[in-house]
């Protein structure tokens, strides 16, 4: 089966890279996919697989029936937004479209969803089990998994696989990662309220500008005091607004920031934490406090048993030594968390990196892959899908 799927992944290599090359060229920002998801539908329903649009707004789903559609339904994700960044790559399929690039690699996942479910459609047999394609919108404003699921795309599902391109890790090498990949990312809002007053009289008023800078300095030490340094925490406050002139003293103060952590145990308990630190700060000083604590993603759990899989899987297709196990997980968000919270999963990282080019990060204007990784996504994925009937 390994090399019957090798060879027909690498027959298709060239219309692989031709795809990725149209959809890197045209990319659309989240939520408003529509020619992608359009390009998408018809690629997969020239393989013959019975495919949905308008799925989870601008997602297309589609299915490749198993021998015996009895047994587990397994679940395949892709995403397909781009971002709102100016591309300066100079590639001759650069982005078409002014200020919207691929700069996180959602191109390629896309290229390796149709990639797999065009390999898997050519063999002459099917497979043992059903699978269902879930082609994403939005993954990078955290919305397009909650849209999907809300249309029911996880229903009857038993795992669900997913695929993340990572700058770090050459082309031809997988990442596997056990445990926690990605961060659980929640959004922090907190109005500080004093009282205004002269600038030469402080003792006459409420100085929220302080009492700011002291609730922000008493939460990055309580980090590094009280939480548990082994289950990290960070939080950023990126915005803080507040004041109006330098000789009056500030009555309100907004600060706006992210909240990230890995361990569901510590996520759960961070709103009431964050809260307690606030109001005694403002307590003491005689300030009110509103606070808005948004919940954003959770960690991407990795689960043990699928990860095996997708390492077997890699390892037999490529040699343990293009299998990279990846020990330390990443402090970004990734929506792929919200499927995981109906069905087990794992996500496995693609090595881009080109052995002859600056290796830029995700989200870089420069951001560049080597296309010789399509051909390895697809055949991880087709061939971890393969095995997946096979275990247990
Ligand atoms: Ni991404």
């Amino acid at each position: 089966m390994l090399s019957q799927i090798k060879d027909i992944a690498s027959n298709l290599a060239p219309r692989l890279i031709e795809i990725r090359r149209h959809l890197h060229s045209h990319p659309e920002l989240s939520g408003q996919e529509y020619q992608t998801a359009a390009y998408v539908a018809g690629v997969l329903s020239s393989c013959g697989l019975h495919v949905q649009e308008l799925v989870g707004k601008t997602g297309v789903v589609a299915e490749l029936p198993g021998a015996n559609t009895d047994l587990r339904l397994l679940a395949i994700r892709a995403d397909m937004d781009a971002l709102p960044i100016q591309e300066r790559t100079g590639l001759e399929y650069a982005s078409h479209q002014p200020g919207i690039m691929h700069a996180c690699g959602h191109d390629v996942h896309t290229t390796v969803g149709l990639g797999t479910a065009m390999v898997l459609s050519q063999l002459g047999e099917p497979l043992p089990g059903t699978i269902r394609f879930l082609f994403q919108p939005a993954e990078e404003t955290a919305q397009g998994a909650g849209w999907m699921i809300r249309d029911g795309v996880m229903e009857g599902v038993n795992a669900v696989l997913g695929v993340h391109v990572f700058p770090s890790i050459a082309a031809g090498s997988v990442g596997i990662r056990y445990g926690a990949l990605t961060a659980a990312a929640d959004d922090l809002e907190l109005v500080i309220t004093g009282e205004s007053g002269h600038g030469a009289r402080p003792h006459e008023a409420i100085d929220a500008i302080w009492i700011a800078s002291q609730v922000i300095t008493t939460l990055q030490q309580a980090i590094s005091r009280t939480q548990n340094p082994l289950r990290p925490v960070v939080l950023t406050i990126g915005q803080i607004q507040g004041g109006r002139a330098p000789n009056v003293i500030a009555d309100q103060v907004r600060l706006l920031g992210t909240v990230r952590s890995l361990h569901p145990e510590t996520s759960a308990a961070l709103p009431s934490w964050i809260e307690s630190i606030v109001a005694h700060v403002c307590q003491t000083y005689g300030a009110k406090y509103a606070m808005n604590y948004r919940r954003g993603v959770p960690s991407v759990q990795n689960d043990p048993a699928l990860t095996q899989i997708t390492e077997s899987a890699a390892e037999e297709a490529w040699g343990s030594d293009r299998v990279q196990i990846l020990l330390e997980p990443s402090l970004g968000a990734e929506d792929f968390s919200l499927y995981l919270e109906h069905a087990p999963g794992t996500m496995f990282r693609l090595g881009v990196a080109a052995p002859d080019r600056p290796s830029y990060p995700l989200h870089h204007p420069q951001f560049y892959v080597d296309e010789s990784a399509i051909v390895t996504g697809v055949v991880t994925m087709a061939y971890s899908a393969y095995k997946y009937w096979l275990s247990r």
